[in-house]
């Protein structure tokens, strides 16, 4: 049953974990270089969780900066956007709600690897939408670097550690904040693409054990290279024609931060100028879900991202999946 609401961004939080890993510092075990790095992705450092931290550490202290942000303690529901969960059962969310202090509220987590930021806001609009609840903390966090095998400098160089959330509550379509259409997709021919391929239970029921390296992240970097580009380029294009913008009007890019020759190609395709692309890439790596939250984040502290900008998002990743958002950026407390 849908009530007409329309779910509004009313608080932002994210967090990094404080250990700070360079190129040079990758370069020292890996056959890698800074130069290959920053030319081949725009990545200088990023943050790699410690022994110990894992996603549920993450997402606690990036929801507890939105709840602050947000100006309330309690909400009527949890999402964790996440590739990484504590534990393969149960669902992290809850536990993330529980230490919180949230109480017994609806959590559950999404998964939808780079994209789960997107697909948690569709997941967030339909609690909200429903009348399940009427405010949502959503959140998404990855310790990615756990999944990374840290010999495969294909992936090792890549991708990094954060989270990121906002807290949505019930309001009217046409209000600040308010998300505008959501377009998403996915295309499960091409899931070979990114993958983990063991653990799960098709190869637990094979009855074969698997090799070492298959408990670990893969990926087909070119061709997903490709695909990125052009699923980012069309659901940025839908999303804004649904929104009844002309990309023009776009003030402001936040794409997934998967590589910043990606996040260029997609912006001149779209003829979205340099200036009104939001990136942190070099700093941060490619944190997985978390890596749309943690730009918007990190750019309203920043002052980059201000009241009144309208707002394009899109993400691409494992599934395949991805998808694409538009929302006229709200009044927020940064914590
Ligand atoms: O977040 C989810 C979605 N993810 C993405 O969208 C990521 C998409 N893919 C990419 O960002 C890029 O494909 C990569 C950054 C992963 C790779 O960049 P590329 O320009 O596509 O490189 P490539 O895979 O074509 O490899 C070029 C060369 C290869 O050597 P040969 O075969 O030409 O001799 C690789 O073995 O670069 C080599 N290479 C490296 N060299 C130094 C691959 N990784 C490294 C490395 N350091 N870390």
């Amino acid at each position: 049953m849908s009530t007409g609401r329309a779910a509004v961004v009313t608080g932002i939080g994210s967090y990094v974990p404080p250990n700070i890993v360079t190129n040079e510092d990758l370069s020292r075990r890996l056959d890698t270089s800074d130069e290959w790095i920053r030319t081949r992705t725009g990545i200088a450092e990023r943050f790699f969780v410690s022994p110990g931290t894992s996603t549920g550490d993450l997402a606690v202290e990036a929801g507890l900066r939105a709840l602050k942000s947000a100006g309330g303690e309690q909400v009527g529901a949890v999402v964790l956007a996440t590739t990484t969960p504590d534990q393969p059962c149960p669902a992290t969310a809850p536990q993330v709600a529980a230490r919180l202090g949230l109480g017994q509220v609806p959590a559950f987590d999404v998964a939808a690897v780079c994209s789960g930021f997107l697909y948690g806001l569709a997941s967030a609009a339909g609690l909200i939408a429903s009348g399940v609840a009427d405010s949502v903390l959503l959140i998404a966090a990855d310790a990615f670097t756990t999944i990374i095998n840290p010999e495969d400098r294909t992936t090792a160089v890549i991708f990094a550690d954060g989270a990121g959330a906002v807290v949505l509550r019930a309001g009217s379509p046409g209000e600040p904040g308010a998300l505008g259409p959501l377009v998403l997709g996915s295309d499960g021919e091409l899931s070979h693409l990114i993958e983990v391929p063991a653990g799960g239970s098709k190869q637990r029921s094979s009855g074969r054990p698997a090799a070492p390296e298959d408990y670990f992240f893969r990926m087909l970097g070119r061709d997903t290279y490709r695909h990125a580009v052009e699923r980012m380029t069309s659901a940025s294009t839908e999303a804004a024609e649904r929104a009844g913008w002309r990309l023009a009007d776009v003030d402001r890019f936040a794409a997934h931060q998967a590589n910043a020759r990606i996040l260029a190609a997609v912006s001149d395709r779209l003829g979205i100028p340099e200036e009104r692309r939001l990136s942190n890439i070099a700093r941060v790596g490619n944190t997985g879900a978390a890596s749309i939250p943690l730009l918007l984040a990190e750019a309203t502290a920043e002052g980059r991202l201000t009241a009144g900008n309208r707002v394009l998002l899109t993400a691409f990743g494992g599934g395949l999946s991805w998808g694409a958002a538009t929302l006229t950026w709200p009044e927020l407390q940064t914590i």
